[in-house]
């Protein structure tokens, strides 16, 4: 079966793209390859770690375009380019307009730190959705990965995963707990789940 080509964005760290990368090598992404890293932000330390695994990359940075619509065309002129079939959002911070959502239905997911619909939505990324959680005083969280649509986490869940928060956790030890027990393991999850289907798909009108 031929592979889905899968493009990552990403904005930072990029611990989740490292976690699709080690999906990639331990053969649990079987149906897909990954084969674009793009980061908004030329100091992402995920450029590094996509360097590291051969990945090509690039950066397009929103504040190099005069118009979201501008910078859009330029990320979709690398993904063209690419043959993507597949966006994977792993920590990418800019919100993508409805023009684009609509040009990749049902082939962009993204993780969220959050059991949505809680702490979701407009203004809710990377630590801001834990403190709003333990803020709240909420017992469990967990992360959600999800279609990507014009609703900022509004599109269909895929997969989710609780997880526990502990006495005196602060956002950051939260965080990193989240992660490790829930996002590093959906994420490639979902990307091979969708790889999977669009892989087969594929298949059926070729
Ligand atoms: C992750 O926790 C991801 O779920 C979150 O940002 C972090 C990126 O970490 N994404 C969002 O909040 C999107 N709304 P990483 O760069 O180490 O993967």
């Amino acid at each position: 079966m031929v592979k889905t080509k899968i493009a990552v964005f990403v904005s930072g760290g990029g611990t989740n793209l490292q976690a699709l990368i080690d999906a990639q090598t331990a053969g649990r992404l079987p149906s897909g390859e990954i084969v674009l890293v793009l980061s908004s932000a030329p100091d992402a330390y995920a450029l590094e770690r996509a360097k590291q695994a051969g990945i090509p990359r690039v950066v397009v940075a929103r504040k190099a375009y005069a118009t979201q619509s501008e910078f859009e065309a330029e990320i979709c002129r690398h993904l063209k380019q690419n043959g993507i079939e597949l966006i994977v959002l792993a920590g990418f911070m800019t919100i993508l307009s409805a023009a684009f959502t609509r040009q990749y239905e049902k082939r962009i997911i993204n993780v969220h730190p959050s059991l949505i619909p809680s702490f979701c939505g407009k203004g809710f990324y990377g630590l801001r959705v834990h403190e709003a959680a333990l803020q709240y005083g909420v017992k469990v969280t967990g992360a959600t990965v999800h279609y990507v649509n014009e609703v900022p986490d509004g599109g269909q869940i895929l997969l989710q995963k609780a997880v526990l928060v502990e006495e005196g956790d602060t956002p950051e030890r939260l965080q990193r707990r989240v992660m490790e027990q829930a996002e590093w393991i959906l994420l490639p999850q979902a990307a091979e789940l969708v790889s999977r289907q669009l892989a087969e798909g594929k298949g059926e009108t070729e």
